[in-house]
């Protein structure tokens, strides 16, 4: 491991949700594991007014989240708590960032960080262009003798390509491009990058990687919530922004990029950035036919009345916004000419899954006619969570008589293996960004490319009010039409049955 510099990680947005729930229980996560270097302080930012002890008592002590975490004495608690120090700063105020620069300098003081700072946006995206600026202004992202700044960006950047190429250019204007750092926690999920691992350490999977053998992809990321409090972000969001423009295709770069020269942040990047370019623009038809979306609808589960989308907090009750997403896509390269590739997004699904599913090629002949073997084709699942592993099915003998095939299962999961920490993503993350390794980072460019792939199919939604919005009861795989994508008398992957039998699916 890289060795960590001394430094202070600044987060903006400290009073918000995604503090207490996932990056102060990261931070402790790494202190606990010894990955912090000694010199080493938060400093947490938002408008609220809170003392350092305040502070402390929300994100430390009282925080619900941490005490989940694996039992650490009381000195080592505080130990904790005691690095972690708040700062009010209302964006819209000069003054503040004067006084959180001097702050910082205090802060530099007492714990010889040496004006290494790690700046965290985790704030509404209207403020990512203000912050950067005010910290430019205030000469708190110039970089000199060693004393690094690095910028880490929260999703959504940008809800278009044009926002996208904003943003990007407005940053460049305060940093360079290898000070920030775009975060997308799915690549930092263990299963994800067990990926590029499994793939490029391994000699059986590569060479069967490609159009000769692979028949198509599915790739599925369902959630069985629905939106829960966040209405009215997710209104103007729809699954298509909040996660196939970055978590699935990012995770469709690992699965189909082409091996890097080295494992190295630049090779890497290219890598994908490639892919995102090689995937076939989607033309207006392409849309209508081979993008399908829905919205839940009220059902009842298990005898629990569910709310419909439209019903939701902060939701418009004729809202067309998508909370479920199917698509088809080619990639048009070498490798994968011709190879369907699908994937699909929704809430309120019947369970919570995200797996990559390959699916091989038929063998050319059917030596076993007669037999079961057309439905024991190859299948390799990738689960990326929950029951983090690798699956692969194939076909065996039937044992007796006669040459029956049927399939069965070689199982991996990662709950196996002795000694087992699968970091939470951002855990990962954020050590990653300590080091200055990007890698696990969206660039730039890439953030752009995956907004060109999807911006027509926002337009397309926009203007043709042809195109279908398929309501689906809340508790099911989303809308039937769906399996129409896949035909060949072929269907998704269905890891688990509907909750709801009786449901109607309509036009919305
Ligand atoms: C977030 C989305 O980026 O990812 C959420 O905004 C979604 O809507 C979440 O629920 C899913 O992440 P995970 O790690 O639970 O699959």
């Amino acid at each position: 491991m890289k060795k960590i510099d001394s430094h202070i990680l600044v987060i903006f947005g400290a009073s918000g949700d995604l503090t207490q729930r996932k990056l102060i229980p990261a931070i402790f996560n790494l202190f606990c594991r010894g990955f912090l270097p000694r010199h080493f302080a938060v400093l947490g930012c938002s408008r609220t007014s809170f003392s350092d002890d305040d502070f402390r008592n929300k994100v430390v002590y009282n925080n619900e989240h941490l005490k989940q975490k694996k039992t650490t004495s009381e000195e080592e608690m505080k130990r904790f708590a005691d690095q972690i120090y708040y700062q009010p700063v209302d964006s819209s105020v000069s003054n503040d960032f004067e006084k959180l620069k001097n702050r910082l300098e205090a802060l530099d003081g007492s714990w010889s960080t040496r004006g290494r700072y790690i700046f965290y946006l985790s704030t509404p995206p209207s403020i990512y262009e203000v912050i950067p600026e005010q910290l430019y202004k205030y000469g708190l992202t110039k970089e000199n003798d060693g004393s690094w700044k690095r910028l880490i960006i929260e999703k959504p950047f940008g809800n278009s390509l044009s926002s996208a190429k904003a943003l990007n250019l407005e940053l460049l204007r305060y940093l360079k491009e290898d000070q920030i750092y775009r975060i997308d926690h799915y690549l930092g999920k263990e299963t994800v990058q067990n990926l590029l691992v499994t793939r490029f350490a391994n000699s059986i999977f590569e060479p069967l990687w490609n159009r000769n053998y692979v028949h198509h992809v599915e790739i599925t990321s369902a959630e069985d919530v629905g939106v829960e409090k966040r209405g009215g972000y997710y209104e103007h969001s729809g699954a298509l922004r909040d996660m196939v423009q970055n978590h699935l295709l990012q995770l469709l770069a690992v699965v189909a990029m082409e091996p890097p020269v080295q494992a190295s942040a630049k090779d890497i990047r290219n890598e994908k950035l490639k892919l995102f370019q090689s995937i076939r623009p989607f033309s207006h038809e392409d849309i209508r036919e081979n993008v399908i979306r829905g919205q839940y609808m009220a059902s009842k589960i298990k005898g629990k009345e569910v709310k419909g989308y439209r019903e939701e907090h902060g939701v418009n009750p004729d809202s067309r916004t998508e909370t479920y997403v199917a698509m088809k896509l080619f990639i048009d390269n070498w490798r994968w000419a011709g190879v369907p590739f699908y994937v699909r997004t929704g809430k309120r699904m019947p369970t919570k899954v995200t797996e990559v599913v390959i699916h091989f090629k038929s063998t050319p002949h059917h030596l076993f006619a007669g037999s079961n073997q057309m439905h024991t084709d190859n299948i390799l699942v990738i689960r990326i969570q929950p029951n983090e592993g690798i699956l692969l099915k194939f076909g065996m003998k039937v044992p007796g008589e006669g040459f029956n095939v049927s399939r069965v299962n070689m199982d991996f999961l990662y709950e196996d293996l002795a000694n087992a920490y699968i970091p939470d993503a951002y855990e990962r993350l954020l050590l990653d960004c300590m080091q200055g390794d990007p890698t696990l980072y969206a660039r730039g460019d890439s953030a752009e490319a995956t907004w060109a792939i999807v911006d027509p199919i926002l337009e397309a939604w926009k203007e043709d009010k042809e195109i279908k919005m398929y309501g689906y009861p809340a508790g099911t795989w989303g809308p039937e039409n769906a399996d129409i994508l896949i035909g060949e008398g072929k269907s998704w992957r269905y890891p688990c049955k509907n909750l709801v039998d009786d449901g109607l699916y309509c036009e919305l």
